[in-house]
């Protein structure tokens, strides 16, 4: 299993030794690169870095560029991506199941640009295929992440909306089928489906048995990527039926984010796809780069990929399923007082959020508690997200408030 508990010391030993097979400006004599340690003026040296793995790592200021499950990239910070490669191997075979060397993948900005970053393979890859780009269409619920419209605009591929249920929140099949023949008979002959591993209002998790038949359907004229911004890192621990994983041969790639439920600096989405699809984002001209690049940012810190590293790290399979239940069992507290109140709400039970009606709280409290409505102009929904800092005195405040 390469998912294990370190403990505080083994971990600081590792990352120190693997940031030791950088070469380092501080010791080496790198004259060619346009990159430095970070402002000596501003960043000071402090006795204490040395039991500091990851601020150190941030003042020696490693690139990440280009994608580190190649056997080929840049020579430089080698030590850091090797950890940046860890990572991505517990999130792609632990969390989501993938066949150990099946997969390739990178530490992202962010969420969106890893739900960008599978649409434009994607895209390329019917492209390669000989389709043409208004035959391309990008398929997913009302309740995904406007990240899927801000790829479809970049990407200049159409995008198909489909309803979902005002109770479930699942794809609503008779939409989806109507829309799909329509786009059929509108030249399209490509779709891109975009499946929710928790969406960002609701939580919730769409369920891909409900559109196999569409899927088989379309055949090798679609791929799947799940966006598991949200629910990647809990939902996997705790459904130990979740169906969005590759062991699905039916989905090709992931997004995940760490720095929402794994608690890490922003800057730290993931992207994961099965082999060999990461090649349709190759940028040949990337030439300078050694392995050449493959990913929409480029430049990116070594030291985000040491942090996420280190979070998981320092939990471990058995301590990272804990850690999630115990927001599932503060979220079924928050769900029991609601009941109590009669007040509805919808709430997948594997994860831990919870969206109740814009009409059963005032504004006032939910400005109180700083609860996210759907739309800042017309609320429909008010969202409670779980955290590591929410309490059940906190809770119990807000409730008392309804
Ligand atoms: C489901 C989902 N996907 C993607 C994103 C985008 O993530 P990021 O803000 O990290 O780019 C979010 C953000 O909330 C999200 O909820």
């Amino acid at each position: 299993m390469a998912w294990k508990k370190h403990d505080q010391k083994a971990l600081r030993k590792k990352v120190f030794e693997h940031l030791n097979q950088n070469i380092s400006y501080k010791k080496n004599n790198i004259l060619g690169l346009p990159g430095s340690y970070l402002d000596r003026k501003v960043f000071f040296k402090a006795s204490f870095l040395k039991d500091a793995p990851f601020l150190t790592c941030m003042l020696e200021n490693s690139n990440h560029i280009g994608c580190h499950t190649f056997d080929e990239s840049e020579e430089v910070f080698s030590g850091t991506q090797k950890l940046e490669y860890e990572l991505l191997k517990i999130c792609a075979e632990e969390f989501l199941q993938a066949t150990p060397r099946t997969w390739d993948g990178y530490l992202a900005p962010g969420g969106t640009e890893a739900n960008i970053q599978a649409m434009w393979i994607f895209r390329n890859f019917f492209l390669q295929q000989g389709a043409k780009i208004d035959e391309i269409a990008i398929v997913h619920s009302q309740d995904t992440h406007y990240s899927v419209y801000k790829a479809a605009d970049l990407l200049n591929v159409d995008n198909i909306c489909i309803k979902t249920d005002d109770v479930t929140k699942q794809i609503n099949l008779v939409d989806l089928l109507e829309k799909i023949e329509n786009a059929q008979l509108h030249n399209k002959k490509f779709f891109i489906f975009i499946l929710n591993m928790g969406t960002t209002m609701f939580g919730s998790i769409d369920d891909i048995d409900e559109i196999r038949g569409v899927l088989d359907a379309l055949g090798d004229n679609c791929k799947v990527h799940v966006d598991a911004a949200f629910g990647g890192f809990i939902y996997p621990l705790t459904n130990p039926n979740n169906k969005l994983s590759f062991l699905d041969p039916q989905i090709h790639s992931f997004s995940m984010d760490a720095h929402k439920m794994l608690q890490a600096p922003y800057g730290t989405g993931i992207f994961l796809v099965r082999r060999p699809f990461m090649q349709y984002a190759r940028t040949k001209q990337a030439s300078y780069v050694h392995g050449e690049d493959y990913t929409i940012c480029g430049s990116r810190s070594g030291a985000n990929a040491v942090a996420v590293w280190m979070i998981l790290n320092s939990y471990g399979p058995q301590d990272g399923k804990k850690f999630v239940r115990s927001l599932i069992q503060l979220t079924d507290y928050l769900c029991e007082q609601l009941t109590k109140l009669n007040i509805e709400y919808f709430r997948d039970p594997f994860m831990n959020v919870v969206s109740v009606p814009a009409h059963a709280i005032s504004k006032q409290v939910a400005q109180k508690f700083f609860l996210v409505p759907d739309n800042h102009e017309s609320p429909k929904w008010w969202k409670i997200v779980i955290m590591d800092h929410v309490t059940k005195v906190a809770l119990s405040e807000f409730i008392d408030q309804l």
